[in-house]
């Protein structure tokens, strides 16, 4: 018998990154103990190790059998009675004295000994973390054994946290960002908070809501293209571009603009500015103009009513409060005044007076004093509230953002941020000089492969195919990676995947991991919560890691039902009043 008592057995077969080994039938026990440490033999996750000469071969289980796998070929040779055999996947190697490497140089052959990882080797894998490196958990098999990630990789090749819901993923969340923060003075991130569950976790971050006092959520609806403006303002879609209205809105959009060319942030090349460029124009202004000509009546007859000059105007308009303007009504007999016949945006005043009406959009189309002009707030405010400022972490809260812009809310927010990083790249405060993380929560509900119109989706694919290069990473977080765009999975570069039960997420999982471990990805739904699979850049082998249970904690705890409902309960016809207040003014 082998003295070594790690050896497990022999390797009998080998396949490109798998091999077979036959366990030993002289291994005393299936669950030695070695250095007062208890180890399973062939347990499913486990890894194991293959020595040749200075290198050492280090290899996953991921299937265990009282039979080999190709039994014909083998039968001659072998008694099998009270064998057993484990299939290994090869995952890296360590040569010499140097650091562990993920992928093999060096196979290992027929009958070359296998031996049980023990954790002095585990602490070889892992290493003792560096600058360059976050915490992220312990090892599943060892409280004391630290994971870290490659804190270059886990940002800029991005990253993703999947799991079902309650599985802990917002925990995780927490501990990525904290641990991001905590070791680099200069980090910054932006947190994109759909359920607004992450302020009471982090008590330092900048946190900006609707409606709120002291720092309130502005998107300026300038920062929308034409596109954006004509389906968010009016309901065109840019498949409309022939009909007239489309056209003549398109210009109106580019005279307003052009009139603001003398900014808080500079002066811009009027020549330069289109219906697509961030600039500010009063989208009041453009209501009122549109229900002035479709109001007025003329002193001449529709075939000449090109000029203001002509009308018969008795009240001016307050297009600020969205009060048109008043004209000498037109008789029923054909001698003057005139009706109008600019009748063309009949449809989209309409609908736009009801969007400027509508007080849940004011963070968008009323947006406090982010007007742009000099002495107003203007973009680079915006930028430096949300990631200039030395809170190292922004938090944009959009519970209280309507479900029918939450799209084009995320979809702004992102690409605004996006072109802060390109045309800064080479800028000393920003772009590659500063990187930053955008962070997604509740992900598959604005990235679904499936919507057609989807502005969000458009420009956080965006941030994943190019962000990397201009200093820019993202993490999303979902509980249904299958519906997530194939775009971003794609770009994913390190998989953090917690409890997951769906068969279909499952498989995405597996089939989207960069590396080729499926038998860890098997135990997908059998984790225990905060327990999570890390695989990919950022982590120097495939792991099953513990998180650690963050305090304080985001707000989405399971409530305590139990105790709940052992509560006696109090009725009162008061009651529910101030839900339905709540609900009836979308503000907490
Ligand atoms: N690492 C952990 N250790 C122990 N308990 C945890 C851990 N992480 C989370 N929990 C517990 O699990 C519950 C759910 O956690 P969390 O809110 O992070 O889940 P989630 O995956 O984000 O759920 P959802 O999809 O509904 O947002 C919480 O009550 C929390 O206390
Ligand atoms: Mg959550």
């Amino acid at each position: 018998m082998k003295k070594d008592i790690t050896y497990l057995g022999k390797i009998i077969r080998v396949d490109s990154n798998v091999v077979e080994v036959e366990v030993s039938n002289e291994i005393p026990s299936a669950a030695p103990i070695i250095n007062g440490r208890l180890y399973k033999i062939g347990q499913i996750g486990t890894f194991v190790k293959m020595p040749l000469g200075n290198i050492n071969i280090y290899g996953v289980v991921s299937s265990v059998s009282n039979t080999p796998s190709r039994l014909e070929e083998n039968k001659n040779s072998i008694n099998y009675i009270g064998s057993r055999f484990l299939t290994v996947q090869l995952v890296g190697e360590k040569i010499g004295n140097d650091d562990f490497d993920k992928g093999v140089g060096t196979y290992p052959t027929i009958n070359d000994e296998v031996h049980l990882v023990i954790e002095s080797d585990l602490f070889d894998i892992y290493g003792t973390g560096d600058e360059n490196s976050i915490k992220i958990g312990k090892h599943s098999s060892s409280e004391n054994l630290t994971v870290f990630a490659d804190v270059h990789k886990l940002v800029l090749r991005h990253c993703g946290i999947f799991g079902s819901t309650g599985s802990g993923k917002s925990n995780t969340t927490v501990s990525i960002i904290k641990a991001i923060n905590l070791q680099f003075n200069g980090s910054r991130v932006v947190l994109v908070d759909p359920h607004g569950e992450y302020s009471s976790a982090f008590p330092d971050a900048s946190i900006f809501k609707i409606k709120d006092a002291e720092n309130p959520l502005h998107i300026p609806y300038w920062l929308m293209n034409f596109e954006e403006l004509a389906y968010f303002l009016v309901g065109a879609k840019s498949t409309d571009y022939q009909k007239v209205e489309y056209r003549k809105l398109r210009e109106l959009v580019t005279k307003l603009k052009k009139v603001n060319y003398q900014l808080a942030s500079g002066n811009v090349d009027v020549n330069l500015i289109t219906a697509d460029s961030p600039i500010p124009f009063n989208v009041r202004e453009l209501w009122g103009e549109m229900n002035w000509w479709l109001n007025a009546t003329f002193s001449v007859s529709p075939k000449d009513q090109q000029t203001v000059a002509t009308a018969h105007e008795v009240t001016p308009a307050d297009y600020e409060n969205l009060i048109g303007a008043i004209f000498t009504p037109y008789p029923v007999t054909n001698n003057g005044p005139y009706k109008t016949k600019h009748n063309d945006f009949y449809q989209y005043e309409k609908k736009l007076y009801s969007i400027l009406k509508d007080t849940r959009f004011d963070f968008m189309f009323n947006p406090g004093n982010y007007k742009g002009t000099v002495g107003t707030k203007d973009l680079h405010d915006l930028l430096n509230e949300w990631i200039g400022s030395d809170s190292k972490l922004a938090i944009l809260d959009l519970s209280e953002v309507p479900f029918e812009i939450l799209d084009i809310s995320v979809g702004l927010i992102t690409r605004f941020i996006y072109d802060s990083m390109f045309w800064g790249r080479s800028d000393t405060y920003t772009g590659k000089n500063r990187p930053l993380l955008l962070a997604y929560e509740e992900a598959h509900t604005y990235l679904n492969k499936n919507d057609s119109i989807s502005y969000a989706k458009k420009s956080v694919e965006q941030v994943f195919k190019e962000g990397r290069k201009f200093g820019l990473g993202a993490l999303i977080i979902s509980q249904r990676p299958s519906e997530i765009s194939e775009t971003i999975l794609a770009q994913i570069g390190t998989f953090i995947s917690l409890r997951l039960t769906n068969s279909k997420d499952q498989s995405i999982i597996k089939s989207s991991s960069p590396d080729n471990l499926n038998s860890l990805i098997d135990l997908l739904p059998s984790l225990r919560t905060g327990e999570a699979i890390i695989v990919g850049e950022a982590i120097t082998i495939p792991s099953r890691v513990r998180i650690k249970l963050n305090n304080p904690r985001p707000t989405s705890d399971d409530p305590e039902l139990v105790k709940a409902w052992n509560k006696d309960h109090q009725p009162n016809p008061e009651n529910y009043k101030t839900v339905v207040k709540k609900i009836r003014e979308q503000k907490n």
